[in-house]
């Protein structure tokens, strides 16, 4: 019998069973996460914590156990304070790189929903309103051509790029730091200042991780500096973004568009002024929902638990200087 406990915040599409075979296995298997409560008591007898995003890992929570190693099944981390781990030496895992595309492909059909009105005209149409053909029927911009604007540009951002080289557009990007030439010509960028981004896309779509440095990036001044025909796109994290200016700047028409898969709060709430809009697409943080992909995520969480659970070096390491 393994003497390791670990407890899964979430029920996995694949890798109990080898998870089984170092540790005792317990899972949470309601639909809403553990309350914080509940999660501060399990902590107490675990080596290892598997956890999503949507599970608070504080410093309180790690002072209330013996943790080995925390798992977290998605590449951001903002949930955690990776600080207090740092501090403890419990290593975290992540899962990057695996979800790049499928958040790529997924931000593609929010920008091209958003712009060619895709929800709207299936509205329109269950609602019985398709009478005939009309010249000037749910119009929306072209996006071959467009300029667009890309706020974060690490893996997500740059395979967003890579995607709109096919529709001809003009990228500009937004980011701390400047790439190398090599990069930016293969994908035919330009690193531009935010304020330049905003004024100058049709498209403005956001690719930063959250926490505090990004918190949010967008709030009344950035939708101001944006042209009225823009649409904004969010797969990143809901808390880039003010919702109250978000709202503010599409019901005044300070942007035509929006299309967000992520909110704050999340999930957003039935009551909601957002839910009230026509120009905006909400979508239930699903950026990286493809069977493989998220199949994969799980492989790869399972693979940083079970090595954190041995005191091997995590594969995917949010906080390698614990090992120097
Ligand atoms: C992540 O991995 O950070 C996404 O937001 C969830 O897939």
């Amino acid at each position: 019998m393994p003497e390791a406990q670990v407890f899964l915040t979430r029920h996995l599409p694949v890798g109990l069973e080898q998870l089984q075979q170092v540790a005792n296995v317990e899972v949470w298997t309601e639909r809403q996460p553990p309350p914080y409560d509940v999660l501060l008591k399990k902590v107490k007898a675990i080596d290892g914590l598997l956890c999503l995003l949507t599970d608070r890992i504080d410093e309180q929570l790690m002072a209330a156990g013996n943790l080995k190693v925390i798992s977290q099944v998605a590449v951001g981390y903002d949930n955690i304070d990776v600080a207090a781990a740092t501090a403890r030496r419990i290593p975290v895992g992540h899962t990057p790189d695996v979800l790049t595309d499928a958040t790529a492909d997924f931000t593609w059909a929010l920008l091209m929903a958003a712009a060619r009105r895709v929800v709207e005209a299936d509205r329109f149409t269950r609602k019985g309103l398709w009478r005939t053909w009309e010249p000037d029927l749910l119009l929306g911009p072209n996006i071959t051509g467009a300029t667009l604007g890309i706020v974060g540009f690490g893996r997500i951002g740059q395979a967003v790029a890579r995607r709109a080289k096919g529709f001809d557009m003009r990228i500009l990007y937004a980011s701390t730091y400047q790439w190398e030439p090599e990069l930016e010509n293969s994908l035919g960028v330009e690193f531009v200042p935010l304020e330049q981004l905003l004024q100058e896309s049709d498209f403005v779509t956001l690719h930063t991780p959250g926490g505090d440095d990004t918190y949010h990036l967008f709030s009344d001044r950035q939708f101001d500096l944006m042209k009225p025909e823009a649409i904004l796109i969010n797969t990143a994290r809901g808390t880039v973004v003010d919702t109250d200016s978000l709202y503010r700047a599409l019901a005044n028409g300070k942007i035509a568009a929006a299309a967000v898969d992520v909110t704050e709060p999340e999930p957003i709430p039935n009551d909601s002024p957002l839910l009230t809009l026509d120009n905006l697409i909400i979508t239930p943080h699903i950026g990286s929902a493809s069977r493989q992909t998220r199949s994969k995520m799980a492989k790869m969480a399972i693979a940083n638990l079970i090595a954190g659970l041995r005191g091997d070096r995590l594969p995917y390491c949010v906080n390698p200087e614990i090992y120097q």
